[in-house]
């Protein structure tokens, strides 16, 4: 880094921000394997953009195809792959995008170390509470299948810890709320990030 000289440019990210018409920000929706989350992520954004607004979806799995492919669920692998999306939801969020990103993100610290990258202020998060009894049933990758056989380590919820959140964070159970309700909570709690701070 010694050697390493930090550039500017004259475009700045008020007026990235301008040009998108609102605010940009991370929508950070963490919660078990199956919880719903990629789920929410679609429709969320498929919501925000039918509004006019730029939008991007990181989401865990598809991230581990590409950047992230030679990390694995140790809980340092674990780190490191929000590190590096943390990064790049932070470039997003210079370059005056919404950007969502999609994560089972299980540790208060790892949750933390995102928030403290991409600024508290660029950062809302959503917990997608969905019961394990719930995301285990639907199975749908037959990922909880092959962690209770012992085939996969590590699995959240079953061999690797989740931490819930401590305090006051927007929750979505999907066993309780249809796909089109949650969606609208958090469009509705989204009005104060997108509104600030310069177009207030
Ligand atoms: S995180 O813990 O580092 O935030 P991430 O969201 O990127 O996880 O990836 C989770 C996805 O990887 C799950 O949705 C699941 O499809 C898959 N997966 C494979 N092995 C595991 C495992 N041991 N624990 C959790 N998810 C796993």
């Amino acid at each position: 880094m010694g050697n390493v000289v930090k550039q500017t440019y004259k475009v700045t990210v008020e007026q990235r921000r301008k040009q998108s018409g609102h605010n940009s920000f991370v929508i950070w929706l963490f919660g078990l394997s199956g919880s719903g989350k990629s789920t929410i992520a679609n429709a969320l954004e498929q919501a925000l953009f039918d509004e006019g607004k730029r939008t991007y979806v990181l989401d865990g799995d598809n991230l581990r195809f590409g950047i992230n492919q030679n990390l694995g669920f140790s809980s340092e692998d674990r780190t490191e792959n929000q590190r590096r999306v943390a990064e790049i939801a932070k470039l997003m969020v210079d370059a005056g995008t919404i950007t969502i990103a999609a994560f089972i993100s299980p540790l208060r610290s790892d949750r933390e170390m995102v928030k403290a990258i991409v600024g508290k202020e660029n950062f809302f998060e959503v917990f997608v509470n969905t019961p394990i009894s719930e995301c285990e049933k639907r199975d749908v990758k037959g990922l909880y299948k092959k962690a209770r056989a012992g085939v996969i380590q590590n699995f959240t919820g079953i061999s690797a810890v989740f931490e819930k959140p401590e305090g006051d964070i927007l929750t979505i159970d999907t066993s309780q709320i249809p796909l089109n309700k949650a969606v609208v909570i958090i469009r509705n709690a989204l009005s104060d990030h997108l509104n600030k701070p310069a177009f207030e």
